[in-house]
């Protein structure tokens, strides 16, 4: 079966990571985990970009080799992050490893071989924030008569004066034209996709593929004294990871076939002309077929602007995560921010909502059912009496709230699909405020009705269980076992979106206990 591949942008290690690296993985994650939940085949990727001259500068200020530099950081800060956040990664790339090297330098030979290879000079603006050449139109000219400065790292840019290998790009400005146009949705959202188009009809031009000035990096095969720009090795960690290069008959030659073109490139929008200008160009050098979507969301911003290290605004996962947990994590940056777009984080907003939404919203509703079906019924589930209106209505708005959120989730648009489930849990809290299952535990006459209400409220659980282990995998594991589900369902991660809406799938009898709280309340302020 061909595999369903997403990609983050693999990130640089010239310091630890913060919460925007660990956005971009917590979207790639969610997603994975939602195909998985709809039988697909996912292959997860996510890494680290290890060359470079920001990432020598760093080792050479710490005082170490670029080598020593980032086996520290991955070992320390970059892997460990993964499980701060509870990224289900299924690999993950450093592009120092041989498996990366060695297909770069081979994937580099077939383009010369190809044609689309030339020496010649080079001389231009390079931001080091970014490792890109800049053109022109891309400096931001201080008004105060200044040096020009890189918009995105708000520094000013180094002259660059070299003897390089030229990568001839502006052969693939038509083509790559009339690819976007036949296949609007390979780049999204649409702001993405016009600022792509115009930056293509402006036309492409030529860039330098390696550089003769810097040390840390691939060389390029046939003139040891340059390595590959540091962009064109990262690019292609996306299909070394996979395979590429790999000799025919081999495991990974066979990964290959399966895996590419992957489905989708989670990028930041800083990054967006590299994915889907530059690396798509590459693959037709290469004779090999484009991404199926590059999807560029927005910044995570502080005081208006881009957080970064270079800012000094980063703020590190696990500051988050000590406090709230990666479940909170997970939702609140899924929830509050529409992917595509840009966004704020601030302790308010995040300890507003975890106290609206997750500890009273779903936390309590969770509490109060099992609790309920412990009290008054031994903690094993009753059967359901015949539905009244009041259990139709629910019955119904989850037949229509599952296929929205997986409509939402496959388009990407994580918070739609979180609002969906959130939308289905008001309803199931209404419900119980309307039934008073506290009131007709009192009358035995009423024991029946209290059945259905109880069996009703840990059944629509059960599907917002389904529904949320995606974006909150250990909570909605937890509510799983408290409901007794996995030994008559099997695993939550097993559970499948398709199927999520049909009623009745928890059986009478299984054995629901009240456990510790999914969301417990915050106890000492933030900070
Ligand atoms: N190494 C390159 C990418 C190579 S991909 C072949 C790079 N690395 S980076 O460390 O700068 O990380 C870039 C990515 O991290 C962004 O594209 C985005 O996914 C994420 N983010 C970094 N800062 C961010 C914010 N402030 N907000 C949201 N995402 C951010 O560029």
């Amino acid at each position: 079966m061909a595999a369903y591949y997403v990609t983050t942008p693999i990130y640089y290690v010239n310091d630890a990571p913060h919460i925007g690296h660990a956005y971009t993985t917590t979207a790639g994650d969610v997603l994975t985990r939602w195909r998985r939940q709809r039988g697909d085949d996912v292959l997860f990727l996510t890494g680290v970009d290890e060359h470079g001259t920001k990432v020598q500068r760093a080792a050479e200020a710490g005082g170490v080799s670029p080598q020593e530099w980032v086996d520290r950081l991955v070992r320390d800060s970059w892997r460990p992050v993964l499980e701060t956040i509870d990224a289900a990664n299924d690999d993950f790339i450093r592009t120092t490893e041989p498996r990366h090297t060695e297909r770069v330098q081979r994937f580099w030979e077939v383009v010369r071989d190809n044609g689309y290879v030339y020496e010649a000079d080079y001389e231009g603006p390079y931001c080091v924030g970014c490792e890109e050449f800049k053109l022109p139109g891309d400096l931001q000219l201080p008004e105060d008569g200044g040096e020009p400065l890189c918009p995105v790292h708000g520094r000013p840019v180094e002259m660059v004066k070299e003897k390089n290998w030229f990568f001839q790009l502006s052969e693939f400005t038509d083509a790559l034209i009339a690819h976007y146009e036949a296949n609007p949705q390979a780049v999204e959202p649409a702001s993405a996709y016009n600022e792509v188009m115009a930056f293509l009809r402006g036309g492409l031009v030529d860039i330098s593929m390696s550089r003769s000035s810097v040390a840390w990096g691939i060389s390029l095969p046939w003139d040891e004294r340059q390595v590959i720009y540091v962009w064109f090795d990262a690019l292609l960690n996306y299909a070394t990871a996979v395979g590429y290069g790999a000799s025919q008959g081999t495991p990974d030659a066979e990964l290959f076939a399966q895996a590419w073109p992957a489905d989708v490139h989670l990028v930041g929008k800083d990054i967006l002309r590299f994915h889907a200008v530059y690396w798509p160009a590459m693959l037709l050098a290469a004779g090999l077929p484009l991404p199926r979507k590059v999807f560029a969301h927005g910044w995570l911003l502080v005081g208006g602007e881009k957080m970064s290290k270079t800012r000094l605004t980063g703020i590190a996962p696990e500051h988050i995560t000590d406090h709230f947990g990666s479940d909170a994590f997970r939702y609140y940056f899924m929830r509050a921010i529409q992917f595509g777009q840009d966004g704020s984080f601030s302790w308010e907003d995040m300890s507003a909502r975890y106290t609206a939404e997750l500890a009273n919203g779903l936390g309590n509703l969770a509490s109060r059912a099992t609790a309920m079906v412990q009290r008054y019924r031994d903690g094993s589930l009753p059967a359901s009496g015949p539905a009244t209106e009041a259990e139709q209505t629910l019955i119904d708005l989850l037949a229509e709230v599952a296929p929205r959120a997986d409509a939402a989730m496959g388009a990407l648009d994580f918070s739609g699909g979180i609002a969906e489930v959130r939308r289905f849990i008001d309803a199931v809290n209404l419900y119980v405020t309307e039934q008073e299952p506290w009131v007709l535990a009192k009358d035995e006459a009423l024991a029946e009705r209290l059945d259905t209400v109880l069996a009703t409220v840990c059944e629509a659980l059960r599907a917002i269980a389904v529904l949320y282990n995606p974006v909150m995998p250990k909570a909605m594991g937890q509510l799983w076992e408290q409901l007794g589900a996995e030994p008559a369902l099997g695993p939550i991660a097993g559970q499948r979106v398709g199927e999520v809406a049909r009623w009745g799938q928890l059986p009478t009898g299984v054995a629901v206990t009240k456990g510790a709280a999914l969301f417990p309340r915050l106890e000492e302020p933030a900070e």
